[in-house]
């Protein structure tokens, strides 16, 4: 401090807002949507009542749900042209970045979403949001597989969409698979929100100057996709396969973890907020080995992980820490399960914490908060002339 201006590296001890949204208590290991428990939400809620509840305040009756899926659909169509952008990138590109432009690129076919100031024309650029977004998380997988772009079908919920779109076949008929579909609404709920993490707060940050929610949100997609952030659950598995290639030897991985000259840290581990189990980690952990199991799926890595969270559990850097396994630890194992390419895991992340970002973008646009502007405390030269180039 200069006794005017605080610095406190990664905000760790500033609150930027006042929230209604999202409750965690990182010593009990507690977090809460709109005041119900995840534990809860996770095993009787939809994603589409949870989304719903986030961004309005409460729990959907049918009428409101049944109102908001069908503005939803109504939406869900994205101009054709957009599919010109994405031929555009190459195969190699990474989701969270075709995602991001893909995002952003919506304003342009979407002018009425650039500046929404009445609630009306807030609702409008959640609902096209709520629906054009999963179109272009499919699109964006089936691309990379040289598979066609399709829209699945309107009688089908939002969440079995997302899986017909994602998986069908162009010669079978997909079928939805009730594991797969449970699994997928589980853990879309339990990635919903959190409150003022990394990209919420670029959200809320971007959209304090009243630009569009797509753009708010394009940039909260870049933010997640760093691997310290949301990027950590494909982390993850590429430190468990390497693991598995290394003969399951994570003694090595916790070393070069505790090696404070190696920059390697253990992927799926510590957390700003949880000084205790990340509550998710655990509903997530007993997911893995339910649905692995109603698959009939044998996953190695599934045990390795285990070892490795054992271990970690065990060992004092880790413990006097408070290093445990957070979100990003097992979520992997589920999606690799269900066939999702370990280069979409961030973008399953994204889709899940969709209806939290535009929740706190909703609230920090009502609630009229100011553009964000911190200060700062000046370290650099102090005063000095110009020197002409030909005496430097
Ligand atoms: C998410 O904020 C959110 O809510 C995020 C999220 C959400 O829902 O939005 O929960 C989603 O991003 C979960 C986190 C996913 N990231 C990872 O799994 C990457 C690995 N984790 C770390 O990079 C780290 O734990 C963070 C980024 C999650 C938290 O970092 P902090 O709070 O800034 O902690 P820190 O870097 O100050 O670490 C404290 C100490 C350090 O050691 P010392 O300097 O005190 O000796 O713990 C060490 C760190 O070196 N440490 C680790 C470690 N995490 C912290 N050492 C080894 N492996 C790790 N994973």
């Amino acid at each position: 401090t200069n006794g005017v201006i605080t610095i406190d590296p990664g905000y760790k001890n500033t609150g930027s807002c006042e929230s209604a949204i999202t409750f965690l208590d990182g010593e009990k290991g507690i977090l809460r949507y709109r005041g119900f428990a995840i534990e809860e939400l996770a095993e009787k809620a939809d994603f589409l009542e949870v989304a719903f509840a986030l961004i309005f305040g409460n729990l959907p009756n049918k009428v409101q749900l049944d109102k908001f899926h069908s503005d939803i659909k109504a939406q869900s169509l994205v101009d054709d042209d957009i599919k010109k952008i994405i031929d555009a990138f190459p195969k190699t590109a990474h989701p969270m970045g075709v995602l991001s432009s893909l995002t952003s690129a919506l304003t342009a076919f979407n002018p009425s979403s650039v500046n929404v100031d009445s609630e009306e024309d807030m609702y409008n650029s959640v609902v096209k949001i709520m629906g054009k977004f999963p179109v272009l998380v499919a699109w964006t997988m089936r691309k990379k597989q040289g598979l066609p772009l399709n829209y699945g079908s309107k009688s089908l919920g939002y969440v079995e969409n997302i899986l017909k779109m994602m998986f069908e076949q162009p010669n079978e008929d997909y079928v939805i698979n009730p594991i797969v579909k449970n699994a997928l609404d589980k853990l879309l709920i339990l990635h919903a929100d959190h409150e003022q993490n990394c990209s919420t707060s670029t959200v809320r940050i971007a959209g304090s100057s009243h630009v569009g929610l797509f753009s708010s949100l394009s940039a909260g997609i870049s933010a997640l996709w760093g691997p310290l952030h949301g990027g950590a659950n494909q982390a993850v598995l590429e430190m468990l396969e390497a693991i598995q290639a290394d003969g399951g030897d994570t003694d090595k991985y916790m070393a070069k973890a505790k090696d404070k000259e190696d920059p390697f840290r253990l992927m799926g581990f510590g957390h700003r907020v949880y000084k205790n189990f990340d509550p998710r980690a655990k509903i997530i952990k007993k997911a893995a080995d339910e649905v692995l199991n109603d698959l009939g799926v044998e996953d190695p890595i599934l045990e390795i992980a285990k070892a490795l969270e054992k271990e970690a559990l065990n060992d004092p850097y880790f413990v006097e820490r408070k290093l445990y396994p957070n979100v990003d630890f097992y979520s992997g194992i589920i999606y690799r399960a269900m066939g999702i390419p370990v280069d979409m895991f961030t973008v399953m992340f994204a889709l899940g914490r969709l209806p939290g970002w535009i929740a706190q973008w909703r609230e920090m646009r009502l609630n009229k908060e100011p553009i964000g502007r911190p200060r700062q405390i000046y370290v650099g030269e102090t005063e000095r002339g110009f020197i002409e180039l030909e005496k430097r």
